[in-house]
């Protein structure tokens, strides 16, 4: 079985938004935003979640997926299937305006899920209050974290499928984006919800942890750990 990590396309995003689902069915913050299991709605959360890819290739954000190539069973050619995602944002300068293009795919993005809305009768058991709740603690410490101008590559999820893990996949797709930082001499930023085992995986692919984000609501806590990997500035 070979691994290719190739940039992902419009025919990629229903695998891996399943990818996603599959690999953050165990996430803390998953669990703490979608607090009412009983009114999750996972077409609804994949319409979501293929609305914001439909976003990151418009921006050109660097979203690359694992793709396992195995040998068809009835003839000699492959069938690939996609057993990572790396999803990342470009680092955008703090100090300069959204660019236009990103501004005009912020709104379609808006449009997308009011009509994502209207479609499936709501945000599919999305707490919207604990949702806001952490966007304003993430620019806070994105505030007080960020301190490099020039921006950060932002490592928005990475996700490989739990048969695949501990077999170099997550290390292949972070290292195509960190190898791209090292060139431009930039930062990258991630966060975890789960500490256990991603600290360690993340201190592995040169991240070190910088701030915790504490998101609490009634009572129900959840902690976001904040990492920043510095470029590798070669001789
Ligand atoms: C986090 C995740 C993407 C890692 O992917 P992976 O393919 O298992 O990672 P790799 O096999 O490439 O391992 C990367 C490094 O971490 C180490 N590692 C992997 N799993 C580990 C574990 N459980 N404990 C300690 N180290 C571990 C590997 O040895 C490797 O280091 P090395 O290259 O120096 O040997 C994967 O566990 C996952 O999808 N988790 C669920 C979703 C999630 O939590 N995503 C992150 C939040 S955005």
């Amino acid at each position: 079985m070979a691994i290719e990590i190739l940039p992902l396309t419009k025919a990629d995003i229903p695998a891996a938004v399943e990818c996603i689902q599959k690999a953050f069915a165990d996430d803390p913050y998953f669990h703490w935003v979608f607090n009412d299991p009983s009114g999750f709605n996972i077409n609804r959360n994949a319409a979501s979640l293929s609305a914001h890819f439909l976003y990151g290739l418009s921006c050109r954000e660097p979203i690359y997926v694992a793709k396992s190539t195995v040998p068809a069973t009835s003839d000699k050619s492959t069938a690939a299937s996609v057993v990572g995602v790396c999803w990342w944002y470009n680092p955008h300068p703090l100090s300069h305006p959204v660019p236009w293009n990103v501004w005009a795919q912020d709104w379609l993005l808006s449009f997308r899920q009011l009509f994502n809305n209207i479609r499936f009768g709501g945000r599919g058991g999305l707490n919207v209050k604990r949702y806001w709740l952490w966007k304003e603690r993430q620019q806070e410490t994105h505030e007080k974290v960020w301190t490099d101008p020039r921006g950060y590559y932002f490592c928005n999820v990475l996700a490989v499928d739990s048969s695949m893990r501990g077999m170099g996949v997550g290390r292949k797709l972070v290292d195509v984006v960190t190898q791209r930082a090292d060139e431009d001499g930039l930062p990258c930023y991630l966060e975890s919800s789960k500490g256990f085992p991603n600290l360690v995986i993340y201190e592995k692919l040169g991240f070190e942890l910088v701030s915790e984000i504490d998101c609490v609501d009634g009572g129900d806590e959840c902690k976001l750990y904040c990492m920043i990997r510095q470029p590798i500035i070669k001789a």
